[in-house]
């Protein structure tokens, strides 16, 4: 079972989209998948699912078990500020640490509409789950100028489907 997060709770967002994309990437492999969408965030959670609270905030604890059940994660970041949304980083502080990583697996997938396709954003990324003992593919897939690659339904740049189609490949292997 792999599961594919959207990092980012703002609504409509390209990077929910990208994860339509990819998990019809999966399903058309016959991979088990499920998502975890940030956006479903409930809206006190910083307040209420975080420190003393872990664990004790209802709505916030069904995303947090998408992410304990599961070993194999795809994560599709926007980069916002040179780096990924500090929605992600909250939703991560809030769940238990610091085991929760440990030993699993992430593919990591970068969405900008500027230049750099999160790399940063995945180099912050990566650095924090290599901290938290998770394994992280090297092979990492950066979107850059996403409104000119993108038509709202379809990535129109063939060179993104095919990094996104070589990205699930390995990540199946790894
Ligand atoms: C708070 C915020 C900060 C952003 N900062 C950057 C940035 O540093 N670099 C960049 O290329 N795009 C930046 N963007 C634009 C996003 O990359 C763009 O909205 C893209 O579509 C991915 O975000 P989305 O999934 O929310 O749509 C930012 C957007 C927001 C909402």
């Amino acid at each position: 079972m792999i599961t594919v997060i959207s990092g980012t709770n703002r609504q409509d967002s390209k990077t929910r989209a990208i994860v339509g994309l990819y998990v019809d990437l999966l399903k058309a492999k016959g991979v088990a998948y499920q998502i975890l969408d940030l956006v479903y965030l409930p809206e006190d959670f910083t307040i209420k699912a975080l420190y003393d609270y872990t664990g004790k905030h209802e709505e916030f604890n069904k995303l947090s078990a998408l992410i304990r059940n599961s070993d194999k994660f795809v994560f599709i970041v926007p980069e916002y500020n040179g780096s990924f949304p500090g929605v992600l980083k909250t939703f991560i502080d809030g769940l238990d640490y610091p085991y929760t990583f440990k030993d699993k697996k992430a593919a990591l997938v970068g969405v900008s509409s500027g230049m750099q396709g999160g790399l940063l954003a995945l180099s912050h990324l990566t650095d924090i789950f290599n901290y938290l003992g998770m394994h992280v593919l090297a092979q990492k897939v950066k979107l850059a100028f996403i409104s000119k690659n993108f038509d709202g339904k379809l990535l129109t740049n063939q060179l993104y489907n095919e990094l996104l189609e070589q990205q699930a490949e390995s990540f199946i292997k790894f």
